[in-house]
């Protein structure tokens, strides 16, 4: 039996008070996410139970940490950072590859009523500066290996104090503002006085693309935990034996809502690779830990099945009892692929970052529609709404906006530092995502697309407009045009069309060197995977690119109406 049972059934009883009961909360109480994923578990007879297998790049760099070890080690990051002045509400910066401080540090910072701002650790200095600058970041934690690019922009960034290197050796000196921090050679920290945040305390600070003007903070407060709780409880269906592989990085909210927050409030142990993507590295690390329940996301399954059916045949992987994914639209053939080759379906999920928790979901005991993202949330009011009037539609199989009553405990509190563009979501009391998508006949919701120009690669979202800008800061390029472009695997990927500065040559060569600029400026993810050079970018009399245009030529689409596009 499934932890939600019958989906009609919970949609019928709903109320999040059941969430707020299981763990013991009322309205008014103290409640702090770190607590609830150590010391409460400890408390509740688990301190001895693997709540962490970690794995760097080989199998043999494998370390474990039980719920006692993450209470401790938690305990004892929050107790250096209170020493470094560190104190409620303010921004720690967590800029780290998957290591165990990673997961560790964000339990600390919120155990005290400090704030954490993870980012992915490949960010180059341009897209960490605008982040830090925007969150008026006081501290970062980090590793040797990436604190130069925050040495890089240190002078533009007046509010950041200390940069915390995690991993010094003392082969270098220290420089301005560094200070190490060694988790293992520290004495732990038994007691720890945990700051009582309130349910609207800020918990966490993610950064998420929009189409036009720099990245959005989406602010997250402690009581998303409710959301989190019991979606990681009825989606993923975590059971107390349970062995959890979330494929996420902390460094966006699938790997701390699904990959921290979630499992380890139920008590459950979760896996960590440190290593990139290989098919059968992958499958070798399920084989080895006997994973149970595995969320990913479908770049990566399609990577999977791109590697083909041989490879899973390699391996023993009968422990998998259940399967989810996140991100981007999971295709139909990939969840009839993972049917063939791992005996169960992949279980969609949709959501945000700005609504922390899962929206949209199949359930363990619903019939999966491939192809289809499955139901709301119980307890949520989901809608599809017509994109002019923002009334609902209730007519079968005919796209509108995807929009929820913003009544969720998960929802975002606002952007920070931006309750103009935070305002703009909410319209005749709905929350507006941003997507579009049809329901059908049986209330199963099919994705259609992104209602702007926002590039999903690999289930992450990149800004046209990052990029464009980050493009005419290359003494090659006048101007710029950035759209989506399909991909097999990524289902998008990043295309730039550029206009030339007077004595540069377009070739192969300044291809090349545009994009590795992009790559260390931006993001591996934000690196246009081609370059176009033209002569003119189409514009309308105004002078605005018109991306449309490009874009309908990258999918093959009818161009539409070209009535103001500027003349030859
Ligand atoms: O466009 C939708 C797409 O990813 C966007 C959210 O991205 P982000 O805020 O980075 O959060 C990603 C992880 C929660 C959505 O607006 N998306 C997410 N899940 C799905 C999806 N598109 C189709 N199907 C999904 N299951």
């Amino acid at each position: 039996m499934s932890n939600i049972g019958s989906y009609d059934e919970r949609v019928k009883n709903f109320k999040w008070s059941l969430a707020e009961q299981e763990l013991e909360y009322k309205d008014g109480d103290v409640i702090n996410i770190g607590w609830y994923c150590s010391d409460r578990i400890c408390e509740k007879g688990l301190a001895n139970k693997t709540a962490l297998i970690w794995e760097g790049r080989s199998p043999e760099n494998l370390k474990k940490y039980t719920f006692n070890d993450l209470r401790l080690k938690s305990n004892t990051i929050g107790a250096f950072l209170k020493n470094q002045g560190i104190s409620d509400g303010d921004r720690v910066c967590l800029f780290m590859d998957k290591v165990p401080e990673l997961y560790l540090g964000l339990l600390g910072i919120l155990k005290i009523g400090a704030v954490a701002q993870p980012l992915f650790s490949a960010f180059g200095d341009e897209s960490l500066f605008v982040r830090l600058e925007n969150a008026g970041t006081k501290a970062i934690i980090t590793q040797k290996k990436h604190a130069g690019k925050v040495q890089k922009i240190l002078d533009k960034l007046p509010n950041l104090e200390k940069i915390i290197i995690v991993d010094y050796d003392g082969r270098k000196p220290l420089r301005e503002k560094e200070i190490a921090f060694d988790l293992e050679g520290s004495t732990p920290v038994e007691k720890l006085d945990i700051f009582p945040t309130k349910a609207e305390s800020h918990s966490l600070l993610h950064y998420t693309s929009g189409t036009t003007g720099q990245p959005k903070g989406v602010k997250h407060v402690h009581y998303s935990l409710i959301s989190q709780y019991l979606t990681t409880k009825w989606v993923l269906d975590l059971q107390p034996d349970d062995i959890y592989w979330c494929t996420a990085d902390p460094g966006w909210v699938t790997g701390t809502s699904y990959g921290i927050i979630g499992p380890w409030s139920l008590g459950i142990t979760s896996c960590v690779m440190d290593s990139g993507f290989s098919a059968e590295a992958w499958y070798a690390f399920m084989q080895r830990h006997k994973v149970t329940m595995w969320y990913s996301a479908p770049t990566a399954i399609r990577s999977l099945m791109k590697a083909g059916d041989e490879s899973v045949k390699k391996f023993d992987l009968s422990s998998l009892r259940h399967l989810a994914s996140v991100g981007e639209p999971l295709n139909a053939e990939a969840v009839i692929w993972s049917e063939k080759v791992f005996g169960k379906p992949f279980f969609d999920t949709y959501w945000q970052t700005e609504t922390g928790s899962m929206m949209i979901c199949n359930y363990p005991d619903m019939k999966v529609k491939p192809g289809s993202m499955g139901k709301a949330f119980p307890g949520l009011t989901a809608a599809i709404l017509d994109d002019k009037t923002l009334e609902p539609i209730t007519e079968h199989n005919k796209p509108g906006l995807i929009a929820f009553l913003p009544d969720w405990p998960a929802c975002m509190r606002t952007y920070w530092n931006n309750e103009e563009t935070f305002n703009k979501k909410f319209s005749k009391g709905w929350y507006l995502s941003g997507d579009k998508s049809t329901i059908d006949k049986d209330g199963y919701f099919w994705f259609v697309g992104r209602d702007d120009d926002v590039i999903n690669t690999g289930g992450h979202l990149v800004s046209p407009f990052e990029v464009e800008s980050a493009l005419l800061e290359h003494e090659a390029v006048a101007e710029s045009a950035v759209v989506a472009k399909p991909d097999q695997v990524n289902m998008e990927v990043v295309k730039a069309f550029v206009t030339l500065n007077p004595g540069w040559e377009a070739g192969d060569e300044l291809e090349l060197k545009i994009m590795n600029f992009i790559r260390k400026k931006l993001s591996p993810l934000a690196m246009p995977q081609e370059i176009e050079y033209m002569d003119k970018l189409p514009k309308t009399r105004s002078g605005k690119i018109m991306r449309r245009l490009l874009h309908a030529k990258e999918w093959g689409e009818e161009i539409g109406d070209t009535s103001t596009l500027e003349d030859d």
